[in-house]
């Protein structure tokens, strides 16, 4: 396994803009990592010029210390899983996995014991000889994994794979890439649209608008300290509070509201805070107390969305209860100051 360093990568298509703006990362040995960023932002370039199947304009890729930019994709021995599993029609499962072995000459007795224990780690054992168009599409995706892993990569590479998933199976085949990556201590590179999925399954995340590193940080500090508005956004902040005037470090006057956090206002232009950290409460002379009349409401399953208008602008609040309030209801809110973050760009 292995430490990837990705250094001032700057890609451009044509000589036309460029798709990336000279990004700086470096993923740990035996590390999971998830690129998320919404279509566009430039995961599927950064993976490919990673694995070498595209060159990048400038900049480096790093292994263990190693400059490997000008190292062809075949010798770079990186296991890539792709959206569409790429799967070879006419050969079986035990083919399919087998393959990249062959190509490599290994003798036929240890291409068996690999693929086999391949199998079996991936619940594959009993499929071996079926063809992929009689698998369905998990098992397809098994197999592709099982394919990657065969040839025991340096750094296993992963675009979008549980994409073509059905919801219940995908968060099965998540666990089992974070089960089979811990046990095989891989490092990984995993990309992905999904905020719930790379939250669930990485070590750290890092989050891409537009060929830009936005934040590379652990799930939990993504989720509780946010740093940019994008990515408040990105990950659910729906509640953003312009911070009018500064009274202190920590205090500031909007539309003659006074609001407190725990984070120090810097330079910071914006606060935020998740609707479902905005409580309805019942004094208004509270700290960080606030009047509102309910707008809109909406039915979530566990819980109800509302729309508030407030004199600071519209509040969405989230709060459990089996029945809902009504629309035009008067209403307290609370900002709860260790739930109100304060974003810094
Ligand atoms: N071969 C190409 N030629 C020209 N432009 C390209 C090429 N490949 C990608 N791009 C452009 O580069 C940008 C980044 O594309 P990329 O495929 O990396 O996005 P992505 O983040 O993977 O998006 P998605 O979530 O939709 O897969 C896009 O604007 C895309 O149109
Ligand atoms: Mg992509």
């Amino acid at each position: 396994m292995a430490e990837l360093e990705v250094k001032q990568l700057s890609k451009s298509f044509d000589g036309k803009a460029k798709v990336l703006k000279d990004i700086s990362f470096t993923i740990k040995d035996g590390e999971f990592v998830s690129i998320l960023g919404s279509s566009g932002c430039g995961k599927t370039t950064t993976l490919r010029i990673i694995a070498g199947l595209l060159d990048q304009t400038s900049g480096q890729v790093i292994i263990d210390g190693q400059d490997i930019s000008k190292v062809p994709v075949h010798k770079r021995n990186f296991g890539m899983v792709f959206q569409s599993y790429a799967l070879f029609p006419h050969l079986t499962v035990f083919q399919n996995v087998a393959f990249g072995l062959k190509m490599r000459k290994l003798a036929t007795n240890e291409i068996n014991e690999r693929v086999k224990e391949i199998l079996n780690l991936t619940g594959l054992g009993e499929l071996a000889q079926r063809y992929p168009a009689e698998l369905s599409g998990g098992q397809q995706q098994r197999v592709s994994l099982a394919r990657a892993l065969v040839t025991k990569p340096r750094l296993l590479l992963m675009d979008e794979p549980l994409s073509n998933l059905d919801a219940k199976l995908r968060v099965k085949m998540r666990e089992e890439i974070r089960r089979l990556q811990k046990q095989l201590k891989l490092t990984v590179v995993f990309v992905t649209h999904d905020q719930q999925e790379c939250f669930a399954i990485s070590d750290r995340v890092l989050i891409m608008n537009a060929g830009k590193i936005e934040q590379f940080d652990t799930p939990e500090n993504i989720f509780h300290h946010p740093k940019s508005k994008f990515v408040a956004n990105f990950i659910g902040y729906e509640n953003f509070i312009n911070i009018g005037e500064k009274v202190d470090e920590r205090t500031f006057k909007t539309n003659d509201l006074i609001l407190k956090t725990n984070e120090e206002l810097r330079q910071a232009e914006v606060t935020t805070i998740r609707p479902e950290n905005v409580q309805i409460v019942d004094e208004p002379d509270r700290e960080n107390t606030l009047r509102g009349e309910i707008i809109s409401s909406e039915y979530l399953g566990q819980s109800f969305s509302y729309l508030v208008r407030t004199v600071i602008g519209n509040i969405y609040v989230e709060e459990a209860r089996h029945a809902p309030r009504s629309e035009n209801d008067q209403i307290v809110l609370e900002l709860p100051v260790k739930h109100l973050h304060v974003l810094y760009r």
